[in-house]
């Protein structure tokens, strides 16, 4: 299957997206977690993508698409895959489509993670995420059992640049002003299924494969 997932900051895409792969037994590939990794490589890329990550902005189409262009041609990606994070803006979308109608295909859904901008900040400035594993977690909806140390993998939680308020105001401005199109873009190719991305995230693991089963 090949899926996106779509959502607002914090909506919870990251948490969701590693169940949803495995699930599906599919890839999941993150352009943040990619972003991420550049940047603490302290590769060309990451430097590029830092100034943006760090404003609240997101990284401009060119650079995004090629990296993700690069991705998607790797051999595990060949049968299916899950996007988290990407596409972000109508340009993208369409390269998305471009790039996989050349390869033959398409995309088989997209699913929409809602939650209001309330909870996305109570969910965004509690965030914690692993240093060795990566595994996202939460001081107060998901906390570890020792205080900033993950229980899965024994290393250090740390907190993301981005999720200071001030980089959170900002990345919420970008994801109405160039994300939200996106909604009306799969809406007319009869691609995007919303679910409700409140409650325990079990709950919303539930939903998430209930949605792709009735799509599937
Ligand atoms: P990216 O890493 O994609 O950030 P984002 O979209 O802002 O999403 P987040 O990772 O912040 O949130 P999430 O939805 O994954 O939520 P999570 O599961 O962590 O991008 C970062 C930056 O990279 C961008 O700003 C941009 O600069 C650049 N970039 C990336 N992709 C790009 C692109 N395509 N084009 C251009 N630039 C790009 O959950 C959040 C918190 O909530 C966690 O603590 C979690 O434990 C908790 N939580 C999750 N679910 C629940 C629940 N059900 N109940 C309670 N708490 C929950
Ligand atoms: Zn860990």
């Amino acid at each position: 299957m090949r899926l996106v997932l779509v959502g607002p900051p914090g909506a919870g895409k990251g948490t969701q997206a590693e169940f949803i792969a495995a699930h599906l037994s599919v890839p999941k590939i993150s352009t943040g977690d990619i972003f991420r990794a550049n940047v603490s490589q302290g590769t060309p890329l990451g430097t590029e993508a830092k100034r943006y990550m760090d404003a609240g902005k997101l990284v401009p189409d060119e650079v995004t698409i090629n990296m993700v262009r690069d991705r998607l041609a790797e051999p595990d990606a060949s049968e299916g895959f899950l996007l988290d994070g990407f596409p972000r803006t109508v340009p993208q979308a369409a390269a998305l489509d471009k790039l996989l109608a050349d390869f033959g295909t398409a995309l088989d859904l997209v699913l929409e993670l809602v939650v209001d901008d309330d909870e996305v900040i109570r969910r965004l400035s509690g965030r914690r995420t692993c240093r060795g594993c990566g595994k996202i977690w939460h001081v107060e909806f998901d906390a570890p059992t020792r205080e900033s140390m993950c229980d899965r993998c024994g290393a250090e939680l740390f907190q993301r640049e981005d999720d200071k308020p001030e980089t959170i105001a900002a990345r919420l401005r970008e994801y109405a002003e160039k994300t939200a199109p996106l909604v009306d873009y799969y809406g007319a190719q009869g691609k995007l299924v919303g679910i409700d991305a409140t409650g325990p995230v079990e709950d919303v693991t539930v939903r998430a494969i209930d949605a792709l089963r009735s799509y599937g």
